[in-house]
């Protein structure tokens, strides 16, 4: 396994192996790797012949100085974990690698983009999809993979993709999930013992509601999930939106669609940890 910092080192490494027709994987990822990052880069490795692992914490998409400042940053186990995997390629620029100059792109995608995170994290998106097309125009890829946690994320990708890299194929991978349900985040590790403990009803919650959708509105699923969970000690939920799974857009009812999931954020604890996790209804 390599691992390069530059994008001309990578393209070096790169354009032999493109022209010799191999197919390549991405995974973009900001580090801090647990086994969710784990089964994107593994699936990348079964379906390709060369897996480039790219992990840059982007400052861009962080409109809250605190939070980029906290993030976790882990580059040795992150190396560990991707040699033992089998990755090819690892991609650890700097900021200044990756910005030589301000990137000043501004990326607008209607519907995808105005809902949920896209007004609560103003800019945020507009980052990931700087960093991201990014990316992409230096691997080249053949498929990129990324989590459904960030459901969201997913399709403002798809958007930017379908756009700008059209024969790029997005590869969506099922969240992974601690064996009491929590769906895994580089941002666990900094709930305290007693919050991972609560932190759990986000995943047992939401498992839940989609038996209480049988015989309940939407509205009454709703405000079940939310009241449930804000009335823990700690927890305040920032939104959680039942959303059409191709448009994001807020559903009335049960019966418009066949494509249905939940959308939540969570604060948690005493450091307002954000978690967020998502369901599908149908
Ligand atoms: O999902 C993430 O970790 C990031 O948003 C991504 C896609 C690597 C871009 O920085």
């Amino acid at each position: 396994m390599q691992v390069v910092r530059t994008i001309p080192a990578l393209q070096d490494v790169l354009s032999p192996l493109r022209q010799a027709g191999k197919k390549i994987g991405l995974v973009p990822t900001m580090g801090a790797l647990h086994a969710g990052h784990a089964s994107l880069v593994a699936r990348s490795v079964e379906e390709n012949d060369v897996t480039v692992v790219s992990v840059f914490v982007n400052p861009t998409q962080f409109n809250d100085a605190t939070d980029l400042e906290r993030y976790p940053r882990t580059p040795e186990a992150d190396e560990a974990l991707l040699r033992e995997l089998g990755a090819d390629l690892v991609f650890e620029p700097t900021v200044e690698a990756m910005y030589p100059e301000p990137d000043t792109r501004q990326f607008h995608y209607d519907g995808v983009m105005d809902v949920m995170e896209g007004p609560r994290r103003p800019g945020h998106f507009n980052g990931v999809c700087q960093v991201v097309s990014k990316l992409f125009a230096a691997v080249e890829p053949d498929r990129a993979y990324f989590g459904e946690k960030d459901f969201q994320q997913i399709a403002v990708i798809r958007a930017m993709a379908k756009e700008l890299f059209p024969a790029l194929e997005i590869v969506p991978c099922p969240i992974v999930r601690e064996a009491d349900g929590l769906a895994l985040s580089s941002r666990n590790t900094l709930l305290s013992a007693d919050e991972r403990k609560l932190a759990t009803n986000i995943s047992r919650i939401l498992f839940f509601s989609r038996a209480y959708a049988r015989n309940h509105s939407l509205e009454e699923t709703r405000n079940f999930v939310v009241d449930t969970l804000n009335s823990l000690e700690g927890f305040e939920v920032e939104y959680f939106e039942i959303v059409d799974g191709c448009s994001l857009q807020s559903l009335p009812d049960w019966e418009v669609t066949n494509d249905i999931v939940g959308c939540i954020t969570v604060y948690c604890g005493a450091k307002r940890v954000r978690l967020i996790d998502n369901v599908r209804y149908k």
